[in-house]
Formats: structure tokens, sequence, C-alpha cells
């Protein structure tokens, strides 16, 4: 019989129902991305500076965030992961499993949820280096990506083996505070690191494209970056809004004889799709490879 359980649940904007009230969460490796969602989750409401530690390799940068943000910081993970309710892992991929086997004496409490943002480190490895703690914990992994600094990330999320349904939700309510949630089974997580982690490093590079096409054209190029990057939006959005498929509302710019299939023509014949496909693919290939190749660097580094 056909499993008839949905691979990929409905994508939900913020929601208000979700709240954080009176749990503790700790942000280890609190650098560009732990600073984005922390940022998020203060600016939204969802949680208030006196419920948020993070910790950072260098004292300079836990000075900053304090004088920032309002919250405590420090560089010792261990004392900032105490009595936390969310731990979330922040630090580079080749970090996450030792900063976890160091943090594991401190995790006594059996309902303390640990969130990974790390490409590549899968719920089963950091479970592995829990086995250790008296309770199984729940695990999830997420993936973000770069439009967080500005409340417009997609974030999906994967749920380890002993994570509740709860424990789900609370982590989508603190990803909803820094843009759109899926949540995906862990299998499809390095080919979402391949898409919408990467993603926006390949929107970059239409926009910049498209901007020189305006410029080649006689736009002034301030004025092209601008109707390039709105374009963009636009377009992203009414895929999100209408929930029509691209190639209807490519069909719906297109009239017959007009400009644009001529532009189509010579976006065809340079290969963007195919690019573009291909980009995914490989981007999601080198997802996959991260945390190995960042735990062989840290265990020669060690030798
Ligand atoms: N940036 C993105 O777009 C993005 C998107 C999705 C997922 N991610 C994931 O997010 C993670 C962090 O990426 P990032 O871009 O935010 O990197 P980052 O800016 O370099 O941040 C890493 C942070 O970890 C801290 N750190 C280093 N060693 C530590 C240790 N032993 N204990 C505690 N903290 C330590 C660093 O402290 P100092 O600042 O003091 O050196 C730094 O603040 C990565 O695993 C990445 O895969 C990033």
């Amino acid at each position: 019989m056909k499993d008839e359980t949905p691979e990929i649940s409905e994508v939900e904007r913020r929601d208000p129902r979700t709240h954080f009230s009176g749990k503790k969460i700790a942000v280890l490796g609190c650098g560009k991305l732990g600073e984005a969602v922390v940022r998020g989750m203060l600016e939204s409401g969802f949680a208030q500076p006196e419920q948020i530690q993070a910790s950072t390799r260098r004292p300079a940068r836990a000075e900053a965030l304090r004088n920032n943000l309002k919250i405590v910081t420090a560089t010792d993970n261990r004392r900032v992961a105490a009595n936390a309710d969310v731990v979330m892992l922040a630090v580079k991929p080749n970090l996450v499993l030792p900063v976890l086997q160091e943090i594991a004496p401190e995790l006594t409490q059996p309902h303390t949820l640990i969130i990974s943002v790390a490409a590549s480190i899968s719920t089963a490895q950091m479970e592995h280096y829990l086995a250790g703690v008296q309770h199984p914990l729940g695990v999830i992994r997420a993936m973000p990506n770069t439009p967080a600094f500005i409340g417009e990330a997609m974030t999906a999320l994967a749920r380890g083996l002993h994570t509740s349904d709860a424990q789900m939700e609370l982590a989508r309510g603190m990803f909803l505070s820094i843009g759109r949630t899926v949540v995906v089974e862990e299998k499809h997580m390095d080919a979402v690191t391949g898409l919408s982690a990467s993603g926006p490093a390949f929107i970059y590079m239409v926009i910049e494209s498209l901007a020189e096409g305006g410029v080649r054209v006689g736009l002034p190029r301030e004025l092209a970056l601008e109707l390039a990057a709105q374009t963009v939006v636009g377009a992203g959005c009414m895929v999100l809004q209408t929930g029509e498929h691209p190639a209807k509302l490519k069909d719906a710019v297109t009239t017959p004889a007009g400009c644009t299939v001529d532009g189509l023509l010579e976006l065809e014949e340079g290969g963007l799709r195919v690019a573009l496909i291909k980009a995914v693919g490989r981007a999601a290939i080198r997802a996959g490879q991260l945390g190995s190749a960042g735990l062989s660097q840290s265990a020669t580094e060690k030798r």
C-alpha cells in the first residue's frame, strides 16, 4: 500500500501562537548565523534577552554581543549550556561533535532540545555523541539560509529519533522568527543545503547578470540593480503567493511574437536551466561531504 504520509509539511509563515515563555536557550558558536537567529528571536518578541545565553571563541566577540544584544555571553560552552531548555549549535560543522562532547556533562535535564544548524552533521551522529547522557535527548537538524539576516530565511528542519512533536513546534517557532520554515525528512537535508542554503549565492549571480544586461542596454548601474533585485523578489513572491507553477507564470509574461520569448530563447541557448540544475546538484554533493571533511581536518590538526 502506498504511504500517504507527506514527506514535506506545508510551509508556514510566522505563527504568533508559538511562544517560548519561561524557557532558556543557549546558542553555542554565536557567529553570523547564530547572531541572526538571536536577533530574529529578540526582534520578533519570540524571546526576551534574559532567556538567551551565547558562547563564542573570542572574548572580544562575546563582549560585542553582550553590549549589542544585552544577552549573557561567555567563552565557556559548558557554562552557557548548563540548565538550557534548548541548546543551539551554530559552530562550524567540524566543531559540532566536539562541542557536543564538551557540553554533554551539563545535559542533565531530559527535556533539553539540541538543535544544530551545521551543514552535513546528521542527527544520528549527534545522538551517537550524546549516548553517554542519562536520558535520550531530542535532536533537530536545521538548515537556514543567509536571508535570515533580514528575517526572510528559508529554514528546513529534520527531527532525530527522540524528538517530540512539542520540541519540533518549539524549533519551528524559533526559526519562524527569521523567516519561513518547512519540516522535511532528514534524507533531504543535503539536497536542501544545495538548493536553499547555497541558493542565495546562485540568485545573486542571476541578479548581477540581469543588472549587467540592463547596463548593456543603457540603464544606469544603480537603477539596473534595483530593477533586477526587485524583479527577483517579485517573481519569487508570485510563485509563493499564487501557488501557480512557474512555467504557467512564465507563459503569462510571454506574449506571442513579443520581446520576452526572444529573451527566453537566449536563456535556453545559454543553458541557464541546466547550469542551475547542475549547480544545486554539485552543492548538494559537497554538502554531504562537509562534516566528514571537517572532522578529519580537525583530527589532523590535533595530531
Ligand atoms: N552563514 C550561513 O549562511 C549559514 C547558513 C546555514 C547554516 N550555517 C551553519 O552555521 C554554522 C556557523 O556558520 P557561520 O557562518 O555563522 O560561521 P561563523 O560566523 O564563523 O560563526 C562561528 C562561530 O563559532 C564560534 N566558535 C568557534 N569555535 C568555537 C568553540 N569551540 N566554542 C564555541 N564557539 C566557537 C566563533 O567564535 P568567534 O567569533 O569568537 O571566532 C564564531 O562566533 C555552520 O555550521 C554553518 O554550516 C551557516
